[in-house]
């Protein structure tokens, strides 16, 4: 039988908050028992909550009842325990503990509930499956490394709540069930009860709402919001995730950046004292691609892409010379320090490579001693051998990566290589930050499949003014008004100035192929709107979860959400998606059709 609290059981402290200096103190403290050991006629029961452990003690000569009623404590146990905070004795002190000098002659003991052995223990790091953990995520959570990141985002939530608002952002909530209306990936639907066939859709993100608050005269938005995507997950990507959503009215895209760069500083000081005074790097679209293989760039290192192109543009090696000849190009990257791999790594590196659709990896290794290994030499001349590894700087300890294809293929795999390479010689420091802008993005991504543009950030952003007059004839060249914060490789958020201009505005949608009937379908009160004074605007959203990731140095964040979904979207502690019945698919007008 579980005992209860009365008026008279008031928690005094949290247990880690107590030291050498509160000796003499009657207290009562209340948690989870880590562990309980018996040594002759003492007790010892370590009590964590989610300041950390505090010792308490029985003595069997003190009081017997209490004693053996501690006797019968285990592990997860939940107590409540009074008594007077002592210094321990000399030799029983911990120092590797932050309460280690004292404990609790307890003289009050409460067992508020009881529990069975946990499936794993609750300790830092313990070793655990990843599905294990999920499955049981409540105790899970209680591991101290998991509750100092669940507090750890509470804080950076906060603090952005404080820099937005203290810069005269105004919270404002956005509904959750809006009209489906694609934003790129997937919706997830919510089928309509009152409206037969017809569907609600979880908001990928804020942004037509946004827009709209900047019409109605609100200046400056800001929301910490749900955003939900049906897309395939990754170490990155969540189906629901959480964003920093803002969008501000009369602004230039500077305006945006300041602003943004201001609250990222401002969070580096307050949660890891770090103080940035520099502006951060600013770097176009197109020289992230050519310098570094991708548009949000790893810049903690070097292995910058090079352009071999002109050098082997004549050269008698087909797989280099048909690239170039096909509009392709062939570029390298110099790995220092990278001859030490062994050949059998060098062929992860040719697998890795594949997985961006590379034909192969031509690499060549100059060890320590200055000789030369390599798989592409024997089909070149010693002048275009030469010409490659002074281009390229090659030294002795050197690993030279080359691949040839199509340009987007190129960028790829060598951008995957450079990490990858990065990763495995350890260059890759957590606590090193590195922030850039990527700016200057093409306004379209042009689907081969499809054969057809798409809106590479969403159909709402704004063309670089001098590029509004290739919007018809070559929309492949337009650059957008769009902007990127890349932290150590990963895209931390990402916005644009928008279309404010109705005409404008429907021109975008008609070279990404809406008619005029879908456009107004889709749009139509967008449209509308824009026709009621429109106040030029912009935005950005971070990814809160991939900011507090980053922060913490975790690369998945499942590491910072407090029950987030697995690969195949669902969640292992409740089972969700689940099944409904019978009764709620009538009322919804809904029959499955699921094909095995
Ligand atoms: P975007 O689609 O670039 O822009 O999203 C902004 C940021 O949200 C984060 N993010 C994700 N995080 C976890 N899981 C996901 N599935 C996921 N998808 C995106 C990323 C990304 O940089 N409305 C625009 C913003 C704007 O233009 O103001 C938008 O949503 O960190
Ligand atoms: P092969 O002629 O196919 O034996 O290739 C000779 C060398 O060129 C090998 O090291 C291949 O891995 C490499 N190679 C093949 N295709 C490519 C490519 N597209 N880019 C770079 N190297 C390649």
């Amino acid at each position: 039988m579980a005992d209860y609290l009365t008026a008279q059981d008031k928690r005094s402290c949290y247990c880690a908050q107590l030291s050498k200096a509160d000796i003499g103190k009657t207290v009562c403290v209340m948690g989870w028992v880590q562990k309980q050991r018996r040594l002759g006629a003492l007790i010892f029961v370590d009590l964590r909550d989610r300041s950390g452990i505090v010792q308490l003690s029985f003595d069997e000569q003190t009081d017997k009842s209490i004693f053996d009623l501690a006797y019968t404590v285990r592990s997860e146990y939940v107590l409540c325990a009074k008594g007077v905070v002592r210094s321990r004795g000399e030799g029983a002190i911990n120092p590797n503990m932050p309460t280690g000098e004292i404990e609790i002659a307890v003289s009050e003991l409460k067992v508020l509930s009881t529990s069975q052995t946990p499936p794993f223990d609750i300790v830092e790091n313990s070793p655990v499956r990843p599905d294990v953990r999920l499955r049981y995520r409540y105790l899970d959570l209680r591991r101290p490394d998991m509750q100092r990141n669940i507090m750890a985002r509470s804080k950076i939530t906060k603090i952005a709540r404080d820099y937005y608002a203290e810069n005269g952002f105004v919270d404002i909530e956005t509904p959750n069930l809006i009209r489906p209306t694609p934003e790129g990936a997937r919706d997830y639907l919510v089928p309509s009860r009152v409206h037969p066939g017809k569907f609600y859709a979880l908001p990928q993100s804020p942004q037509l709402y946004k827009q709209i608050l900047m019409l109605s005269g609100f200046d400056r938005y800001f929301q910490i919001a749900r955003c939900y995507r049906d897309e395939d997950l990754r170490a990155d990507r969540q189906p629901e995730f959480t964003q920093i959503d803002t969008e501000m009215s009369f602004v230039t895209q500077e305006d945006v950046i300041a602003v943004h760069e201001g609250f990222l500083k401002y969070l580096m000081k307050e949660f890891h004292g770090i103080e940035l005074t520099e502006d951060f790097i600013r770097m176009p679209y197109e020289e992230a691609m050519n310098r570094f293989g991708s548009d949000k760039p790893d810049i903690r290192f070097g292995f910058e892409l090079q352009n071999l192109s002109s050098l082997l543009k004549d050269c008698t090696f087909r797989v280099f010379a048909d690239a170039i000849a096909n509009g392709g190009s062939v570029r390298a990257i110099n790995v220092k320090g990278g001859a030490r791999f062994t050949r059998k790594e060098i062929d992860s590196l040719t697998d890795l490579a594949k997985t961006y659709r590379a034909k192969g990896l031509a690499w060549l290794k100059q060890n320590d001693a200055g000789e030369v290994s390599s798989s592409y030499a024997k089909f070149l001349t010693e002048e275009e051998n030469a010409n490659i590894s002074s281009f390229c700087g090659v030294e002795n300890g050197d690993l030279l990566l080359i691949v040839a294809d199509k340009n987007n293929v190129v960028f790829d795999a060598l951008g995957a290589l450079r990490v990858e390479c990065a990763k495995r010689l350890g260059l890759l420091r957590p606590d090193d930050f590195k922030f850039l802008w990527v700016t200057e993005f093409p306004l379209f991504e042009y689907d081969e499949e499809d054969g057809r543009y798409y809106a590479k950030h969403h159909p709402f952003t704004s063309p670089m003014d001098e590029d509004i007059q290739y919007l018809e004839t070559e929309p492949g060249r337009v650059r957008a008004k769009a902007y990127d914060i890349v932290l150590n490789g990963t895209e931390l958020g990402g916005g644009s100035i928008r279309i404010h201009d109705g005409e404008l505005q429907a021109l975008m949608f008609r070279v990404l192929g809406l008619t005029e009937q879908e456009t107004t379908e889709k749009f139509g009160f967008l449209l509308e709107a824009f026709k009621y004074g429109v106040p030029p605007h912009g935005g950005l959203a971070f990814g809160l979860d991939r900011l507090v990731a980053l922060l913490l140095g975790f690369e998945d964040i499942r590491d910072v959400i407090a029950f987030p979904k697995v690969q195949n979207a669902s969640e292992l502690m409740t089972g969700a998606p689940g099944p409904t019945d019978t009764k709620a698919l009538e009322e919804l007008s809904i029959a499955l059709n699921i094909k095995a």
